[in-house]
């Protein structure tokens, strides 16, 4: 099974943003090929998107359920597709693919409600589909040898942890439809009933528990709309209590003027902690109660072999945003050949965001909104 996957694409279509960094991050590691697309809404856009992909025009859909219904008759469907519409429509589109047997990376946030989400993991599941999320910041080389400290004990239990994902663009940015993106993440008809939380809220959410394996016991939110034109929280505080007796305070922000896309976390432990952020990736910065602190790069002979095997990028150059979406994208693939070649998957061969963290996210932003809605009030998780 030397020959490259195949796959197809819903939503990414030209001007649009993050299909493209999809696109870019499965070629870095050349073992899928995009063969067929609804790139939009609107057909002509798709089949201009097409064309300049150099995709075949018969395999440029209408819409996403033609894609489903013609690629899962074909010998050679696809196998598996990248979901990159707005949120709304994730659920339907994953659901319909699932239900014609097509593996499936969908963006996140994974759906609009809880029960959606549950419903495709089981959808999933049943059909013995490998179903994957698209929480890109988990593929960082730097965040995943932090999970690789906090397991080893370097920092000793965790006590506290601060993370946030700040940015200022919703502040920026003139609102009057001159850029989709914006309009659609304040509207609930295409957002749900998040846009703040949902849309990067969820990231600090699964960044932290991938690191620190830690589960939320109870949260208390609060969600503020500080731009008038916005229909949903542009800005979130979220305190949490985690199941070790742990504590945090999460973050998350559209008009924090001055953060560009700064995602960042400080782990504090009874012997240290560790901080990073997405802004300055390829360093973790590492401190002990009796040494003085250290800031580790990606070429340190510290880092493990583990993390060290998936460099695309040496040490000493710098890895980035597409790097780390690669590395969920290399992870996901390299699944779907084993799958296809019958064999077993491991605990490590799923080393990368599964549905199982989709529906977490979910629930994150369900009893965020819960709590918010009861004047922040502590609500179990
Ligand atoms: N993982 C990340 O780091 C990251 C970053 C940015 C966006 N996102 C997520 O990606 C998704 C898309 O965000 P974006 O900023 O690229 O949005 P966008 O508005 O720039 O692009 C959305 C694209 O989907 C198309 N589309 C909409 N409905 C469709 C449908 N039913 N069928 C086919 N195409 C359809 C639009 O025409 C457009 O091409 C969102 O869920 C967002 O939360 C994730």
């Amino acid at each position: 099974m030397s020959k490259k996957l195949t796959y197809g694409m819903v939503g990414g279509g030209k001007n649009s943003q993050i299909g493209i960094v999809h696109r870019k991050a499965i070629n870095l590691h050349n073992n899928a090929e995009l063969v067929c697309g609804a790139f939009s809404r609107d057909f002509k856009n798709t089949l201009i998107t097409g064309k300049e992909l150099k995709l075949e025009e018969k395999r440029l859909y209408r819409n996403y359920e033609e894609m489903a219904e013609e690629e899962s008759k074909r010998p050679d469907k696809i196998d598996f597709v990248s979901i990159v519409t707005p949120n709304v429509s994730h659920y339907e589109i994953a659901k319909k693919f699932l239900e014609s047997g097509i593996n499936v990376m969908c963006e996140k946030p994974l759906t609009v409600t809880l029960d959606q989400a549950n419903e495709l993991s089981n959808i999933a599941k049943n059909n013995k589909l490998i179903f994957a999320v698209a929480y890109s910041y988990t593929g960082y080389s730097m965040v995943r040898f932090a999970r690789d400290l906090v397991r080893s004990g370097k920092i000793g239990d965790i006590r506290f942890v601060n993370a946030q994902y700040i940015s200022d663009w919703m502040a920026k940015v003139p609102f009057e439809g001159k850029i989709p993106r914006h309009e659609w993440r304040s509207d609930p008809k295409f957002s749900g009933l998040s846009n703040c939380v949902a849309d990067i809220g969820v990231h600090v959410e699964n960044l932290v528990s991938f690191i620190t394996g830690l589960k939320i016991k109870s949260l208390c939110a609060r969600m503020d709309k500080f731009i008038e034109k916005n229909k949903l929280d542009d800005n979130a505080s979220i305190l949490v209590n985690f199941d070790n007796g742990a504590e945090g305070i999460y973050w998350t922000s559209q008009i924090a003027i001055g953060h560009e896309n700064n995602l960042n976390f400080g782990i504090y432990g009874t012997k240290g902690s560790i901080e990073w952020s997405q802004e300055q990736a390829n360093y973790l910065k590492i401190s002990t109660i009796d040494h003085p602190f250290l800031r580790l790069s990606r070429g340190s002979k510290e880092i493990s072999e583990y993390i060290k095997q998936d460099y695309v990028t040496p040490g000493g150059h710098q890895e980035g945003y597409i790097e780390a979406f690669a590395r969920i994208y290399e992870k996901f693939i390299n699944a779907i050949i084993k799958r296809k070649k019958g064999e077993i998957l491991t605990q490590e061969d799923l080393d990368f965001p599964t549905v199982e963290q989709g529906v977490i996210g979910m629930k994150f932003i369900e009893k965020c909104l819960e709590s918010a809605n009861k004047n922040c009030t502590w609500i179990e998780f």
